[in-house]
């Protein structure tokens, strides 16, 4: 196992009627701004739950983060912040209102002119504007983690940020918001979450046994409760493992003491900046590439996975480890996903050299756990996922 440190400060609330306990969690004396996204939260009842357990704070409200938040829209928020004297930010939503929030958070208090820098030369944050969540569609795992991803229409670019200061201080975790989410947004999740552990599991074995134990148990949970949590939202059992599994997907925990990939996300992140295809999507399109293309250096970990999460126990590594990817596949295919980018859009042809050139001119030259494929690598992958 790797040395790390560990510290995670978010407090989780979980449950039913959790959100009533909203007040109880931010200052007295907080002015703060509601941030939400299309509107959702106004015809399932979270809104009113929400606006009721406020009713004692001066609050504002900014609507209309769109789905991968948008830089632009952020900054007109920014300006209501600032003018408004706002000393604490609520986000009720999923991945995108949180994230949206997070980069106010870092923005609010950044002394430079362009707060685009912050992503664009990867400026950590130390401190941020304090906030909290109130989620409403598990995935991202962004409500216990201090990363965001933001986009940027004008310039077709999709980019992460992060640090210390970047945790909500409390999310607020009521599976029953699972009832109103559509079906692609619940594939949606269920994806994102799988790849998320798939980022911090298939790289190479290091003795790490309880991560890999933990890693394997969030992705059997999601399984099997994938078909039933599809079927009827109001299964509330399955939506609360869900929910947590979502969480403990990416809040750090499974990520200490091992290597790490990302290299799927960081592909599938420029697939979303081009296309607009949905971030989870983007991952079925470059994972089983991904893993194909990396065979000899991730087929232990493949070989394990399949034994232990698909229960492949016959034939050699490399049996093992190939099936254990089509079986994955399968999975993805169970929950609506396609996963050729030519399922998604008939310009597909080009896409590879694109990308490729955007991390040549970014300057990663070395995704992966082994920090080792080059953007000639990322072409090769892509091609493969067409
Ligand atoms: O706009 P609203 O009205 O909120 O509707 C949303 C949106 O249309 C809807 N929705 C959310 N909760 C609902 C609901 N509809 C009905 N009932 C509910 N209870 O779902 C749609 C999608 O929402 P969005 O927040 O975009 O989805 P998701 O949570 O999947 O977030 C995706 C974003 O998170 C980023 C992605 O790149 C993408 O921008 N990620 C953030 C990460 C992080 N911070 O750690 C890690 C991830 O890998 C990911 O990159
Ligand atoms: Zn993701």
């Amino acid at each position: 196992m790797l040395n790390f440190e560990f510290k995670n400060p978010t407090k989780i609330i979980f449950g039913k009627g959790q959100i009533g306990n909203l007040g109880k969690e931010i200052p007295k004396n907080a002015k703060v701004l509601m941030v939400y996204g299309a509107g959702s939260i106004k015809s399932n009842g979270i809104y009113e739950q929400v606006k009721k357990a406020l009713s004692d704070f001066e609050v504002l409200e900014f609507s209309g983060i769109p789905a991968n938040p948008e830089y632009e829209v952020l900054m007109d928020a920014l300006k209501v912040i600032k003018e408004e004297n706002i000393t604490y930010l609520l986000a009720v939503g999923g991945g995108s209102v949180i994230d949206g929030v997070k980069f106010l958070s870092s923005a609010a208090l950044y002394t430079g002119n362009t707060p685009w820098d912050i992503l664009k030369n990867s400026i950590r944050t130390e401190n941020g504007l304090p906030f909290g969540t109130v989620l409403t569609l598990p995935a991202t795992g962004s409500e216990m983690n201090s990363g965001a991803v933001i986009t940027r229409k004008e310039t077709g670019e999709k980019l992460g940020m992060g640090g210390p200061g970047l945790f909500p201080q409390f999310s607020i975790l009521d599976p029953q918001v699972v009832t109103s989410i559509p079906e692609r947004q619940l594939a949606n999740g269920i994806m994102d979450a799988f790849s998320h552990v798939l980022e911090q599991y298939m790289t190479y074995p290091i003795g790490a046994i309880l991560q890999d134990r933990i890693a394997e148990s969030i992705m059997q949970t999601l399984i099997e409760i994938a078909p039933r949590i599809m079927k009827n939202t109001s299964d509330y059992e399955a939506a609360a493992n869900f929910m947590w599994s979502c969480t403990m997907a990416l809040n750090g925990l499974i990520q200490k003491g091992v290597p790490t990939d990302w290299a799927v996300h960081a592909m599938g992140h420029e697939l979303t900046a081009l296309f607009g295809i949905d971030h989870a999507r983007t991952l079925a399109i470059i994972a089983p590439s991904h893993y194909y293309y990396n065979f000899e250096a991730k087929k232990e970990k493949l070989a394990q996975y399949g034994e232990r999460v698909w229960d492949i126990k016959t034939g050699s590594t490399e049996e093992k480890a190939k099936a254990a990817i089509e079986k994955t596949v399968d999975f993805f295919h169970s929950l609506g996903i396609d996963t050729k980018l030519s399922d998604y859009t008939a310009a597909y042809e080009g896409t590879a050299e694109r990308v490729s050139q955007r991390f040549t001119d970014r300057g990663w030259l070395g995704l992966g756990e082994h920090k080792t494929l080059a953007p000639a690598d990322v072409e090769k992958i892509i091609k493969m996922s067409y």
